[in-house]
């Protein structure tokens, strides 16, 4: 099926779509005809993208802080309100982290749990009876690094691993609901210039590294994702290995990637 016979009229809530891949989801997803609800915690930021994407009248931009399950509850009830439906729920927004696990603040663990797991808990909650009314789907999207415990990433790693369990959880309890989930493994992509990530200590720095995927590609296969049939989604080739490498050798996997000593997700601070 095309993007825009199953997105037409659609209301697509695409969480932390003030930028990056989010805002490239929300911009397929107007060209496909959807209307589309902007979340992100900066008002300024998310009201840029909005004017910018087009489509004003399919547009809503909401501002809430998504590690708030009350924001998401906010956020869920402004659409409704404005548009009485959700049919796709995509849980996008996250945040990124480098540094040795050793180093790592008791902050910056709560708030990446807080950040990439706990936001697509409290939306998902808030939007489920919704979308059971509308028979909807929930995307949850994660990283190749999210198929292991990479070095390097650890809380990144851990909390993308645990949106595994609850796409696996609330697809199997709500199956009967009419309500769907899919899960996406996304690998590196191309960033916004000025995205940050956190260091051990939770101090932002500019993320400057290779990528193997650009925006608009990484938010098509999400798209794809959202409305076809297969329930998870594993990019590239590199994705795919490393999925028969946990189960096959699971021993060389370990050793290539401790030696690997975090070179993976080096990267280098910008200015
Ligand atoms: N880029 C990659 O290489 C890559 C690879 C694999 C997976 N992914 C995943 O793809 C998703 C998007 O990544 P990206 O590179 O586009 O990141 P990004 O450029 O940093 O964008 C993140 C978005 O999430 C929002 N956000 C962050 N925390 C939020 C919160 N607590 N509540 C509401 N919104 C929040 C941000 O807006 P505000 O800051 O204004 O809130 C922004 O709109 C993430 O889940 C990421 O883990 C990315």
């Amino acid at each position: 099926m095309t993007l825009s016979k199953a997105l037409d009229q659609k209301i697509v809530l695409v969480t932390g779509s003030s930028r990056g891949i989010g805002r490239e989801i929300a911009r397929q997803a107007l060209e496909a005809g959807a209307k589309v609800v902007l979340n992100g915690r900066n008002p300024a930021t998310l009201e840029v993208t909005r004017s910018s994407l087009g489509h004003l009248d399919r547009t809503m931009a909401i501002v809430a802080d998504l590690t708030q399950p009350e924001e998401a509850e906010y956020l869920v009830a402004a659409t409704l309100t404005a548009w009485g439906r959700i049919d796709f729920l995509i849980n996008n927004a996250g945040l990124s982290m480098r540094g040795p696990f050793a180093e790592l603040t008791p902050t910056t663990v709560r708030t990446m749990i807080e950040a990439n797991f706990s936001s697509a808990v409290w939306t998902t909650l808030a939007a489920l009876p919704s979308l059971r009314a509308s028979k909807g789907r929930v995307t949850f999207v994660s990283s190749l690094a999210g198929l292991g415990g990479f070095p390097g990433v650890s809380l990144y790693s851990a909390s993308k691993m645990a949106l595994e369990a609850l796409h696996g959880s609330v697809g199997a309890e709500e199956r009967s609901s009419g309500v769907s989930t899919r899960l996406i493994y996304l690998p590196f992509t191309e960033n916004d210039s000025d995205k940050t990530v956190l260091d051990a200590q939770g101090n932002p720095f500019f993320h400057e590294r290779r990528w193997v995927l650009t925006q608009p590609k990484a938010a098509q296969w999400i798209l794809r994702a959202t409305v076809g049939r297969r329930r998870t989604t594993v990019l590239t080739g590199a994705g795919a290995a490393l999925v028969w490498a946990r189960f096959l050798i699971p021993g060389i996997l370990f050793c290539w990637l401790s030696r690997s000593e975090g070179r993976l997700h080096r990267v280098s601070r910008g200015s």
